[in-house]
């Protein structure tokens, strides 16, 4: 899975799935062949606003489904498209905009088994992406994933994917121990490995897709895990190192594991 919003980049790898956030957005917005887009945004945006907040949030919403639907074009499988952060601990407001962003992709021709509804793993993210999978049919990506903890709670609700972050885990540990972790030590990746053995070993049909790398070193030790979203740099860090990569993660050793049950939702 490319993680980007760049259109040229994900038709270099041609991956399977894309995602995107508002900041690869962003980032790939300022670029010049990128106006078209955003001026058809401005243009939904002034139609349908009310008032100048919701015409901004016109905007940003059909800013990335255009950036969706043509990532659909390139790839064969799902587009992640996130939530605004806004909305993180609101459950009711992320529901409610997520079935305007599907609506949004409805409108340009885009059916929602393609599009994966991105949503931050907090307690209300969580609860969301349970009405949107159960009452609406809705697939979610939940991210911003930093624990077991949350990675539980959301096979629970019946997620269709979790996004367990890697380099942000090791960020913070950089920083509190000032220490420099090599690749089997790091805490990100521990946390990912502890994630898949708990779903493999308790028969979780939720997707455990291993995001925000730092470098190669931490996907390699992820090999096996069911997706890895990987940034433009590092999957030419990938190809360029052109080395055989073993799997390391292995769902039918989990069930020896000795991981202890645990549920959070009722
Ligand atoms: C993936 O879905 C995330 O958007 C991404 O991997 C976040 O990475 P970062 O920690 O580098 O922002």
């Amino acid at each position: 899975v490319c993680d980007s919003g760049d259109f040229a980049t994900i038709d270099k790898y041609r991956p399977q799935d894309a995602t995107t956030n508002p900041s690869l957005i962003l980032a790939a917005s300022k670029k010049e062949e990128y106006q078209k887009l955003i001026d058809a945004a401005v243009q939904y945006g002034k139609k349908h606003g009310k008032n100048i907040d919701d015409q901004v949030d016109a905007t940003l919403d059909n800013l990335l489904v255009q950036f969706g639907k043509e990532i659909l074009q390139i790839v064969p499988g799902k587009v992640s498209t996130e939530v605004d952060a806004r909305f993180s601990f609101d459950t009711e407001a992320s529901v409610t905009k997520a079935l305007h962003i599907i609506d949004l992709y409805k409108e340009v021709g885009i059916d929602k088994e393609r599009i994966l509804i991105k949503i931050a793993s907090t307690w209300e993210g969580i609860k969301a992406a349970q009405i949107l999978q159960s009452k609406h049919g809705i697939n979610t990506n939940l991210t911003l994933m930093f624990s077991l903890v949350q990675a539980i709670a959301a096979a629970e609700a019946g997620a269709f994917l979790i996004s367990p972050f890697v380099g942000r885990i090791l960020d913070w540990h950089k920083a509190a121990t000032k220490k420099e972790y090599s690749a089997s030590e790091d805490p990100g990746v521990k946390s990912v490995q502890a994630i898949f053995n708990y779903y493999k070993k308790y028969d979780y049909k939720t997707i455990v897709m291993g995001a925000s790398f730092r470098s190669i070193g931490e996907i390699t030790e992820l090999a096996g895990c069911d997706y890895l979203t990987i940034a433009p740099n590092l999957l030419e860090q990938l190809y360029n190192s052109k080395d055989d990569v073993p799997k390391k993660l292995d769902a039918s050793s989990a069930s020896s594991l000795d991981i202890e049950r645990k549920s959070y939702i009722d």
